[in-house]
């Protein structure tokens, strides 16, 4: 069955699926983006996701390409069509095809994509039992990354980084010593007392939907959250560390830089909020 994608109002098979080569999106990053994880049948945390879609493209000044209820049959179908029971569906929104030119063209339609793949569950549930690693790298990205756009180089460049260093992920460090957050994830330890412990979703990250409902599966689980600034340090004294985001869930990080968390095995506390993550997030049929 060949790859279904939607693009600008048709459903096309995935390999005659194109954009315009002045879209924005491709020479300007002038475009936002979300992924949806779809698991045993759902889209999960479809709601939060496009809330967030909908704050990215207001604080861009751009338009949604078409109603929000629209939207949602749309990333529905694209689901359905490629008959993904698990696996993920990708969002992106451009402000349109023009003429190159630096400032917001009059008149442009926005351009949307949205796409679907399976992924096979177990290679997960492989890497959340091993754990992974990740390596450290000094923040070199703009201060509006709660904005999710398509703009990543950045992140491209510190994940390949980590791969160069057998890790899976990499950690942007501010000038004080301080996690921000993972080059496609957001950042958490657990403290020797059993304390969750993630940066505050100020500019400075992500406010990662994985992230708010994690809150919720802690809340249910009993466990205490602080939303404050830790350091490496920290972290690598931690009693454990994880990452958390739509395609990952809670994944837990078994070292940083080489350092070993604990005792170098995948903690409790993560792999039982990754057991609880599916019964509290929201799922909509595809
Ligand atoms: N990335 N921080 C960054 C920089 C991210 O790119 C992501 C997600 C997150 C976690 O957000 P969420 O829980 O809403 O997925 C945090 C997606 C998965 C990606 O780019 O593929």
């Amino acid at each position: 069955m060949p790859r279904i994608s939607y693009v600008n109002g048709r459903y096309a098979p995935h390999a005659d699926a194109y954009v315009h080569i002045e879209d924005r999106g491709y020479q300007f990053a002038d475009a936002v983006y979300e992924v949806c994880e779809v698991a045993k049948g759902y889209i999960v945390d479809m709601g939060g996701h496009l809330d967030r879609l909908g704050r990215s493209l207001d604080e861009l000044r751009m338009a949604w390409p078409m109603s929000r209820a629209a939207f949602e049959i749309v990333v529905r179908e694209v689901v359905r069509r490629n008959r993904v029971t698990n696996g993920l569906v990708y969002i992106q929104v451009s402000r349109g095809v023009a003429p190159r030119d630096f400032l917001f063209p009059a008149g442009a339609r926005p351009s949307l994509v949205v796409t679907a793949r399976k992924v096979n569950p177990a290679i997960n549930a492989g890497k959340a039992e091993a754990g992974i690693k990740v390596i450290t790298v000094p923040e070199n990205r703009w201060d509006r990354v709660d904005i999710k756009t398509v703009g990543l180089l950045p992140n491209v460049l510190a994940k390949e980084q980590a791969k160069a260093a057998g890790a899976q992920e990499a950690w942007f460090v501010d000038t004080d010593g301080n996690v921000k957050e993972g080059g496609s994830s957001n950042a958490w330890i657990v403290t020797k007392d059993g304390v969750l412990v993630t940066r505050p979703a100020d500019h400075g990250i992500l406010r990662g939907i994985t992230r708010t409902t994690l809150f919720k599966v802690a809340a249910g689980l009993g466990l205490k959250i602080e939303e404050r600034h830790f350091s490496v340090q920290e972290a690598k004294e931690a009693r454990e560390a994880f990452i958390s985001s739509a395609t990952t869930i809670a994944m837990p990080v078994i070292a940083i830089d080489d350092t070993p968390i604990a005792n170098g095995h995948p903690g409790s506390t993560v792999l039982s909020l990754r057991q609880a993550f599916f019964d509290v997030a929201e799922k909509r049929p595809a």
